[in-house]
């Protein structure tokens, strides 16, 4: 799929995108989405005036993430993405949030202006990673955080982790292609994950970073990683 094809399908789910997302994760992406932002603000010195970069934004599940992490603090949050229709809904949602499109290899910031940057199941997409890594490092300060929430591939699984996988190559696909009336896209999720690196070749291509954290969850299919510029 070309980088269009991809925007294009999520313009097409994006009316469906949340329902279908809580019922095939069982909602428990949004304790990761929580652990995502709290491992980040261990490695900032200050949590108010942030200016915290949520890219491929979607719906906004992560900016909620945000909001709740730092309630009552003055902050600043941008969201970010290339799908019109994603954008749509969490303007929506978010009235009191600034959003952008755009995408991670062109960032609509100033260079050294963002203290933080988030991509929650968002890098799977971006088919130009390496130009995005270079956008990140140009748009963070120094010492600014990139927080990554991802699933990668594993080359060596498991018995346990083959039951996960059988979960998210075959039946997963199935049900998010009934609720959303869009094969296409629930068939692109798992092939997208198996097309993807693994943890330690997506943590090698942000070679002037910093890894500060990683945690796995769900057999190591989930990933955050933490990483300092
Ligand atoms: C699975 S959704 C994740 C949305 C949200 N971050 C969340 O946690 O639910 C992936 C998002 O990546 C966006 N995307 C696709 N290509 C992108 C790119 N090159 N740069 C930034 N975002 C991109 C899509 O439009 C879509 O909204």
């Amino acid at each position: 799929m070309t980088q269009n094809d991809i925007i294009k399908m999520f313009d097409d789910i994006a009316n469906k995108y949340d329902f279908v997302n809580r019922i095939i994760s069982f909602g428990i992406d949004k304790k990761w989405r929580r652990v995502a932002v709290k491992e980040s603000l261990k490695f900032i010195t200050h949590t108010n005036n942030l200016i915290i970069a949520d890219v491929a934004c979607g719906t906004g599940d992560m900016i909620k993430a945000w909001q709740d992490g730092l309630a009552h603090q003055p902050n600043q949050i941008i969201g970010v993405d290339p799908s019109k229709n994603m954008l749509n809904i969490a303007k929506y949602k978010f009235a009191n949030v600034k959003f952008a499109l755009g995408s991670a290899t062109n960032l609509p910031f100033e260079d050294n202006s963002v203290d933080i940057i988030s991509i929650a199941f968002g890098i799977r997409n971006v088919i130009d990673i390496k130009n995005a890594v270079k956008e990140f490092e140009r748009v963070l300060k120094h010492n600014g955080i990139v927080v990554i929430l991802e699933f990668t591939k594993e080359t060596n699984p498991s018995y346990l982790r083959k039951i996960v996988d059988y979960y998210t190559n075959t039946i997963l696909p199935k049900i998010g292609s009934y609720l959303s009336n869009n094969k296409q896209a629930y068939t692109y999720l798992p092939q997208s994950i198996q097309n993807f690196q693994t943890t330690d070749e997506l943590i090698a291509l942000f070679d002037n970073f910093t890894l500060k954290k990683l945690k796995k969850y769900n057999l190591n299919q989930v990933n955050i990683i933490v990483l300092q510029r």
